[in-house]
């Protein structure tokens, strides 16, 4: 079955608390936590005083998609939040072999992700030292935004390159996921979803994680 990490930015954060009981309840596998900074994407989210508070509310593993600059500088927060998965954009990282090993010393499983505009090839030489790999397929920065149709070829290519080197890594993607591009994702080879409105959007958010699911 797909992994299916719903993404908290299309949440209500009037009623937060609600919002996390329903994650809780449902067949989610993850909660994906979306970290901006004003300065590596052109919008800010939340920050970790917030996040301490949805740490303790949500009872599944949080996989945090950090879109700041120099990600390491937070590795010790992202920890604390009892994190399994702490996501560094590729291109926010001036050493991002450094970053990867940084995260996986501090205990937790390194994931990279990468922009539309950056191309899988750049990740040959970290493939193996990685559990995952989230491709964009929208611009980093809203949620909301139209799938880019584009990120079916890099799904190809990620699955390929995992072969060649026997890596382990998972091929998760983020942006514009919905039912049909889920599902033509999840053919080219995705095993993880993200998904921000399509589940927060819908007035049986629960069935909508249960579809992707089954994708
Ligand atoms: C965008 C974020 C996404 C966003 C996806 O910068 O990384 O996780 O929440 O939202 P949808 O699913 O609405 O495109
Ligand atoms: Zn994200």
């Amino acid at each position: 079955m797909t992994i299916v990490s719903p993404s908290l930015l299309s949440a209500d954060f009037g009623h937060l608390a609600e919002e996390l009981d329903m994650i809780n309840r449902s067949e989610a596998d993850w909660l994906h936590i979306d970290v901006m900074d004003g300065v590596f994407v052109p919008n800010i989210s939340f920050g970790f005083p917030v996040l301490k508070h949805v740490a303790k509310l949500c009872r599944k593993p949080l996989d945090v998609h950090l879109m700041i600059v120099d990600p390491e500088r937070y590795i010790d927060e992202v920890k604390a939040l009892g994190t399994k998965i702490m996501n560094v954009h590729y291109e926010a990282c001036r050493h991002i072999h450094r970053v990867v090993q940084q995260i996986r010393a501090a205990g937790m499983s390194p994931a990279v992700t990468l922009n539309p505009g950056t191309p899988v090839c750049v990740l040959k030489d970290i493939i193996g030292d990685v559990d995952m790999v989230l491709l964009m397929s929208v611009n980093p920065g809203f949620g909301g935004q139209k799938f880019i149709e584009h990120t079916l070829l890099k799904v190809a290519e990620l699955k390929a390159l995992i072969a060649e080197t026997g890596s382990k890594a998972l091929i998760e993607v983020d942006g514009g996921v919905n039912a049909e591009t889920g599902a033509r994702l999840v053919e080219a080879g995705a095993q993880a979803l993200v998904a921000g409105n399509y589940v927060f959007s819908s007035k049986e958010p629960e069935k909508v994680i249960a579809g992707l699911k089954r994708l």
